[in-house]
């Protein structure tokens, strides 16, 4: 899978793309992440790509002409299956798309900032809208790194897949996962269930399930 991402801040990326599955990810060469200054393809000797809102009122608003210009770079050399638009108000984003984004072999993420980015982007060059949450963010980039996180643990080979398969909202499971413990089993006045020690696999399996079903009621849309 190749993820083109789009930003005027690139280095928020570091980190999250640095460590545990993503790094791993890419080091066996499962994913290739490409991160886009957006900033290379501003206007004029300053770099210029953003402006004031027609209409009036605060915040800058990210002009059409670089995206389009970096977009047109990056078409030119394959076929996207989708064109993200980290914004709070698009879908929000569940287990059932990260699966879905997993399966993809080309996507391009574009992570918005300032008061936004001009609408005739969104209308005419992005195909799916997605939120992280209802919650906003100074940008798309941290929520761009969930939805990669989400997405690229899920692609065969990274993580083992019985594990996947149990994790919470997973489309088959529809449970949180049961709390879990490990040694010692008593830590100053706190004991494991003692079900858990008991050896006993169906009372123990019960348990699990029961422990996760109650979790139902709270069932996210998935
Ligand atoms: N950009 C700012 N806030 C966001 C959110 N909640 N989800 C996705 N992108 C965002």
């Amino acid at each position: 899978m190749r993820i083109d991402i789009v930003s005027i801040f690139p280095d928020i990326f570091y980190s999250p793309f640095s460590n545990s599955i993503i790094k791993k990810a890419i080091n066996h060469k499962l994913i290739n992440i490409n991160i886009h200054n957006l900033r290379d393809y501003g206007l004029g000797k300053r770099k210029k790509i953003d402006d004031y809102p027609y209409g009036g009122g605060n915040g800058m608003v990210i002009r059409i002409e670089p995206v389009y210009k970096c977009f047109s770079m990056l078409m030119s050399n394959r076929n996207y299956d989708e064109i993200i638009f980290m914004t709070p108000d698009g879908d929000l984003h569940s287990q059932k798309y990260a699966n879905y984004l997993s399966s993809k072999k080309n996507i391009i993420i574009l992570c918005g900032r300032y008061k936004g980015i001009d609408q005739r982007i969104r209308d005419n060059l992005i195909s799916k809208e997605l939120s992280i949450g209802k919650y906003i963010l100074s940008g798309g980039e941290l929520a761009a790194a969930v939805v990669i996180e989400s997405m690229v643990r899920l692609i065969p080979g990274i993580i083992n897949k019985k594990s996947i398969l149990t994790d919470s909202f997973q489309e088959k499971s529809y449970f949180i996962s049961p709390p879990v413990y490990t040694r010692p089993c008593k830590y100053k006045k706190w004991k494991v269930p003692s079900v858990l020690l008991s050896g006993h696999h169906k009372k123990i399996n019960d348990w699990f399930l029961k422990k996760s079903s109650k979790s139902i009621n709270r069932k996210l849309d998935i």
